[in-house]
């Protein structure tokens, strides 16, 4: 019996769940695994309410689960930061989720704005450092407020925290077993204190995994490839910043934040799953937004938890739904509502 959490959070969070939800209890009665489920109302609305971004117990709550299912976190009356750092980073950090993996996948029928490329063509995963770099709030100001103002935002580097990610993943390109690459992204030419050690690290781990190829590629030069030459890339690993920014295109070559998935992985602990693209104030209510991202982050879930089959039939369920159904990708340009997407994939599964 698998226990989930589940925070829907703000704005279009909670309905994407919703169908992330309907897609697990298809496969449940599918597959036979067992689960349930215990919501948490966290997010912008409590926090507006209460003052309180987190209760103190949250990650000694969370940590009672198999893993959490998050909608979104972002509220248009909350000051930027304050849920991020609050919420998101908080769990994050608070229950040392330290890999964010991302696939960047492009699935049949889906618009991409690369030219000439398919499925085929755009089909690798990121592994973001989910724990340090510049997100840990190292740092400081001084004199602030006035012209004199210094503001410095440190890049946290520990040879145990950026081993343990090249070491994850390394297995993850051994695991998926593709083209057997791991690609460093990196910034060894002008980072020289950060990626020297991200850079000796990945090559000693590397000889330890002498059937996958190592490969480097500066930040800058990542991008290019991204947009030019997508199938260039296995698997990528790269530092917390870096990572967050190559996934937003990453994101966007596979048709968007409405079908881009993400998981917040403790491969030791508890893990959490995300669509990647935000709260969506605007479309809040309206049965517009594309849940495909979340049934995804759901599929990354099941895979995490072992329920291979579940996973592998919700992959192939989404793919059918992009190929042979949704018009567009966009909120409001799918051609179907919400629930109906949801109930698409469902089905898929259940008549499978
Ligand atoms: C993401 C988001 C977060 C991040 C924000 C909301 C803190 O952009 O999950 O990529 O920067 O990690
Ligand atoms: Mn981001």
């Amino acid at each position: 019996m698998y226990k989930i959490a589940v925070l829907g959070g703000d704005g279009t969070g909670p309905e994407v769940v919703r169908e992330g939800l309907k897609v697990l209890e298809a496969a449940s009665h599918k597959l036979g695994f067992k689960y349930e489920t215990v919501e948490y109302d966290w997010g912008g609305d409590r926090y507006l309410r209460t003052g309180e971004v987190l209760p103190p117990s949250a990650c000694e709550e969370l940590k009672k689960h198999d893993a959490v299912y998050l909608g979104a976190i972002g509220h248009p009356d909350v000051k930027p930061g304050i849920l991020e750092k609050g919420i998101l980073l908080a769990l994050r950090f608070g229950l040392d989720q330290y890999i964010n993996l991302r696939p960047v996948k492009l699935y049949p029928g889906v618009e991409t704005p690369l030219k000439d490329k398919g499925p085929a063509d755009i089909d690798y995963v990121v592994v973001r450092e989910n724990t340090e770099g510049l997100y840990t709030g190292a740092g400081g100001v001084l004199k602030k407020g006035t012209p004199d103002e210094v503001a410095v935002q440190e890049s946290i580097n520990t040879r145990k925290g950026v081993e343990r990610c090249i070491r994850y993943a390394f297995e993850y390109a051994r695991k998926r077993a593709k083209d057997k690459k791991l690609t460093l992204c990196g910034k060894t030419n002008v980072l020289t204190y950060a990626f020297d050690l991200w850079e000796r690290a990945f090559y000693e781990v590397a000889n330890e995994y002498t059937d996958i190829k190592p490969d480097y590629a500066h930040v800058d030069a990542t991008t290019m490839w991204m947009v030019k030459n997508p199938e260039w890339f296995d698997v990528i690993v790269t530092d917390n910043m870096f990572g967050d920014i190559i996934t937003d295109l990453g994101a966007m070559t596979q048709g968007g934040m409405g079908i881009a998935a993400g998981g917040n992985i403790n491969p030791e602990g508890v893990s959490m799953f995300e669509p990647i693209g935000g709260s969506a104030p605007k479309y809040t209510g309206m049965n517009v937004i594309n849940p495909l991202a979340a049934i995804g982050a759901m599929q990354m879930l099941l895979d995490t938890l072992g329920e291979t089959k579940a996973a592998d039939l919700i992959d192939k369920a989404i793919a059918h739904v992009t190929g042979t159904k949704l018009k567009s990708m966009g909120a409001g340009r799918m051609g179907f509502s919400t629930t109906e997407v949801g109930d698409m994939v469902a089905q898929f599964v259940a008549d499978a």
